[in-house]
């Protein structure tokens, strides 16, 4: 098993520039007028370990619905990768619970295949890493601790084998709809004609079943989302109190998505030492964290035409509240 940190990374150097990176988005993020925090920055270690978390949960249909997929449609897609040597590149791999099942089908055949997982959190690519190699003796695997933009450079250098990326647990809803069409332009350039791309959409459906997954009885993402000020505390060295911030949730119907907020419950200021700078918060000001786009049918082929791709299948689960489509290189 080889990992290669090629953007943010522990050691030296790269280390630095991550955090210089951090403090400008944290910077910026928190001075505009409605203030907000990346979502990458929610997944440091204890981050995906909530998030690993929060796929177990009863309200976090999106997870089951995908696992779903893959158990009942691993065969076809395991034929439709069948074929000369490709590199298998996972964008965003978290802990590949779904991965897991397509790769079994794939070795039962004998496809020969590198697997890539690429993933901002490097507890999450050596979580990933780590697993498949237990799981799937042999197995190549090549893990990347890098953001997409990093990720999407390296697989551009992969022109000459077969590639297929996968895309799962609808990590493109949390794109802004402007920043989504950037995203799939630069993973369309990055490919060769003819290689496929393998992403999975959340379904526009019931408010109330959309909201509860983003809002579980058990508080574990209200954790995940407040562990982010943790985060800040400990890299840039805050004093962010989470227990003066509430996690609030709700449905926002002009932009088809959940947001996700921590909304401060009475006026303070906090101080970054990292930035040597203060923040003020008025009682019930909110900072953004998350947007988690929902699709509809229609608007996921219209976002494949405009981006260079054709729709060779899709696959969806029982109740038809996610679908992973799969989309060719045109
Ligand atoms: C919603 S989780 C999905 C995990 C996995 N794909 C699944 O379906 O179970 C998003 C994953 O993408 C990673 N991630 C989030 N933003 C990222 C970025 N900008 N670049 C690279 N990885 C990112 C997170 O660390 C996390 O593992």
């Amino acid at each position: 098993m080889e990992s290669i940190p090629i953007q943010q990374q522990a050691e030296g150097e790269s280390k630095a520039a991550f955090l210089r990176r951090f403090a400008r988005d944290v910077r910026n993020g928190l001075s505009l007028p409605r203030k907000r925090l990346p979502c990458k920055y929610l997944y440091d270690d204890t981050g995906s370990r909530l998030f690993s978390q929060i796929m177990d949960l009863t309200e976090y249909y999106p997870a089951r619905c995908e696992l779903e997929i893959f158990q009942m449609h691993k065969a076809a897609l395991a034929d439709l990768f069948g074929g000369p040597p490709l590199n298998l590149v996972e964008l965003g791999a978290g802990d590949g619970t779904k991965t897991r099942v397509l790769i079994g089908q794939m070795r039962a055949r004998k496809t020969d295949f590198t697997y890539v997982p690429i993933d901002i959190s490097r507890a999450a690519v050596d979580c990933v890493s780590g697993r498949f190699s237990r799981w799937f003796p042999g197995l190549r695997t090549r893990g990347i601790t890098a953001d997409y933009l990093a990720g999407l450079k390296w697989l551009s250098g992969q022109n000459h084998c077969r590639n297929i990326v996968l895309f799962l647990g609808s990590s493109i809803g949390n794109f802004p709809a402007r920043d989504r069409e950037a995203f799939l332009r630069n993973l369309r350039q990055s490919l060769n004609t003819g290689d496929c791309v393998l992403i999975g959409f959340d379904l526009v459906k019931d408010i109330a079943v959309m909201t509860r997954a983003y809002n579980d009885a058990e508080g574990i993402t209200a954790a995940f989302n407040k562990n982010i000020l943790t985060r800040i505390n400990r890299e840039l060295e805050a004093d962010f109190d989470p227990g003066l911030f509430r996690f609030y949730s709700t449905w926002d119907a002009d932009a088809r998505a959940v947001q996700s907020y921590l909304v401060s419950t009475c006026a303070h200021q906090v101080h970054i030492r990292g930035l040597r700078r203060s923040f003020d918060f008025s009682a019930r000001e909110a900072i953004h964290t998350e947007s988690s786009h929902k699709f509809t049918r229609h608007q996921i082929r219209e976002l494949a035409a405009r981006n260079g791709f054709a729709v060779a299948a899709e696959f969806t689960d029982d109740a038809g509240y996610f679908t992973d489509c799969l989309w060719r290189a045109a």
